[in-house]
């Protein structure tokens, strides 16, 4: 471990599925100590494989993945985390048929570490959960769910979390508890690298961010340059807030470079722009 290296760093990261076909086409990314830095672009753009080539999940072709300075490409998945490095995946993240508690406990076990000590504190930073701590998981809320992810990879005591849309099909009032946790697990230490469609509010609370295009660096920056940039975030319309057309180049941008907005029909994007 080298203690004046980035918490992560890929260098020229290639990466892919089958062969011949490259997802990730050289991707360069940093996250220093205390940092929260979120990953944003169109859907497809490789956001979640190069979470998933961090992790181990998959073996990168080319290039560089340094976890404190030491070399993980193509390490397992488990002694990436046991090494420290906490990942909560996009979807399917905790056992549905285990109650919350036990989902706990066996995100613990898998490395070899005692949740009991660990579980009043975790319990203390989501209090839902403990509410729910004997509910079986697969009927907890979405947002419920989501906390027990991370709760999940909390009790590891990570020195670095991947989370992979932490916000993903979540109502507003569970968005806001989600980025809140996001926000208070930074602040007890812990630095972040998020994937999020959310890009407005995932940026305003980055330190840092990266937007990623057909897996290749588009823009990066701090989180508030990035939110400023019209060329990543488009301006909303005023006085009139209402209708950013298709036919408008902003809106071109936004369904280029945010997933969200291509996700949506014409008229939901109207509806989300004028918000
Ligand atoms: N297991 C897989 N096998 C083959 N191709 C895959 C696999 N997983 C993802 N891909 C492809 O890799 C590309 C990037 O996918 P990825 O999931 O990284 O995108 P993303 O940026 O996370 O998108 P989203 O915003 O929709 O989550 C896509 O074209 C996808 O079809
Ligand atoms: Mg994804």
């Amino acid at each position: 471990m080298n203690a004046v290296a980035p918490v992560l760093e890929t260098r020229g990261l290639v990466a892919g599925y089958v062969a011949d076909v490259d997802i990730l086409h050289g991707v360069d990314l940093t996250v220093e100590p205390g940092e929260i830095v979120t990953i944003v672009g169109p859907n497809g753009a490789g956001k979640s494989t190069l979470i998933r080539a961090v992790i181990g999940l998959l073996k990168p072709r080319a290039g560089a993945i340094l976890h404190r300075g030491d070399e993980i490409a193509g390490t397992k998945p488990h002694r990436v985390v046991a090494r420290g490095v906490g990942y909560v995946a996009q979807r399917e993240n905790v056992f549905a048929t285990l109650s919350v508690e036990e989902n706990l406990e066996l995100g613990a076990s898998a490395l070899g570490v005692d949740a009991k000590p660990r579980l009043p504190q975790i319990l203390e930073l989501f209090p839902r959960l403990r509410e729910r701590r004997r509910q079986r998981a697969g009927t907890l809320s979405g947002g419920e769910r989501q906390m027990l992810a991370m709760a999940r990879a909390l009790v590891a005591e990570p020195d670095l979390l991947l989370l992979d849309e932490p916000s993903a099909g979540l109502s507003p009032l569970f968005m806001d508890a989600i980025f809140d946790k996001i926000r208070e697990i930074n602040e007890a230490g812990v630095p972040i690298l998020m994937v999020e469609q959310n890009a407005r509010r995932a940026l305003a609370m980055s330190h840092r961010g990266y937007v990623l295009d057909l897996g290749r660096n588009r823009f990066q920056g701090t989180g508030a340059d990035l939110l400023h940039d019209p060329k990543v975030i488009p301006r909303r319309h005023r006085p009139h807030r209402r209708v950013i057309r298709s036919s408008h180049r902003a809106s071109r941008l936004c369904d280029r470079l945010l997933g969200h907005c291509a996700r949506r029909s014409g008229r939901q994007r109207n509806r989300m722009e004028a918000v």
